[in-house]
């Protein structure tokens, strides 16, 4: 069974006339990973933001997305209000823009907790805590009572991935959720990340720029272009046999820069 299925997405920018992203279709199969990588400013973000339908003010978004059989660009707002979270949760690239200034952390984790499982107050602080502390955020008491422009665009992040871990949603939709770390604490975080899925066999789209990351966890990939996906298929087919020629400099760009660190690490 499929979890998601996208037909003839596309996102137009209203106030130029021009197609951001063109006609996109894939489906996400329950329990599995699509990873979504590709240059920047090729639309991977708008389509995410899309999917969950938070789509920014200046673009008009048209085609189908089907959340388990249901047409989600039909329902209404406080019906798809509903979903996010539970059903589907965002991990956003940007933090600052997924959380409300005016409230410090805890306020939105204990919210989002509080719609979507009916834990005790007492209940509700522990797991959180575990959540931040899986996460390798050694303070969680201080992350709590922080407002989310004290805490590094790293921490937000992290803050996000707790979230997911705590709620436990059927598909998540990871925009490229650990660029502000670095390698230790992503590695760690991409861990836990998999773990959830093993553990509750909840669905995924990743999006990311670093392809060795994709390899690791994702079971299909697409490569975007320009608002177009030009390349799909299993993760180990477009690897192993890429049909593009943007696909091939994609991973070859990834096969120098390693190269080039391995050379200076002096590992070879
Ligand atoms: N709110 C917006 N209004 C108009 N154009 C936008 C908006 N957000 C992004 N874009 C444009 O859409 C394209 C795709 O953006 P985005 O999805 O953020 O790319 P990616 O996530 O792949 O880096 C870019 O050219 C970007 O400038
Ligand atoms: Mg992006």
């Amino acid at each position: 069974m499929n979890v998601l299925e996208v037909s003839g997405l596309s996102i137009r920018d209203k106030k130029k006339d021009e197609l951001l992203v063109k006609d996109s279709s894939f489906l996400v199969g329950k329990g599995t990973c699509l990873a979504i990588a590709g240059e920047s400013g090729s639309g991977k973000s708008l389509s995410c933001r899309a999917l969950m339908r938070l789509n920014p003010s200046g673009v008009c978004v048209t085609g189908t997305i089907l959340y388990k059989g249901e047409d989600i660009t039909a329902i209404s707002k406080e019906a798809m209000r509903k979903k996010r979270g539970k059903d589907i949760y965002m991990i956003m690239q940007n933090g600052m823009t997924a959380f409300d200034p005016s409230s410090v952390i805890g306020v939105h984790l204990k919210q989002a907790a509080a719609q979507h499982m009916g834990w005790s107050a007492a209940e509700t602080e522990r797991t959180l805590h575990r959540a931040l502390e899986s996460v390798l955020l050694k303070n969680p008491g201080e992350v709590m009572n922080q407002y989310p422009h004290q805490l590094s665009g790293g921490m937000l992040q992290r803050v996000m991935i707790a979230l997911a871990l705590v709620l436990e949603p059927e598909l998540i939709i990871a925009d490229e959720p650990t660029t502000a770390l670095d390698a230790i604490t992503q590695d760690e975080v991409i861990n836990e990340l998999s773990r959830l899925r093993e553990r509750i066999g909840c669905s995924m789209i990743f999006v990311s720029h670093d392809l060795g990351l994709v390899r690791k966890i994702a079971d299909e990939l697409l490569v975007m272009k320009d608002g177009e996906i030009v390349e799909r298929g299993t993760a180990e087919t477009v690897f192993c046999s890429p049909k593009q020629e943007y696909t091939r400099l994609l991973l070859s760009a990834r096969q120098v820069l390693s190269d080039h660190f391995m050379n200076i690490m002096e590992v070879r």
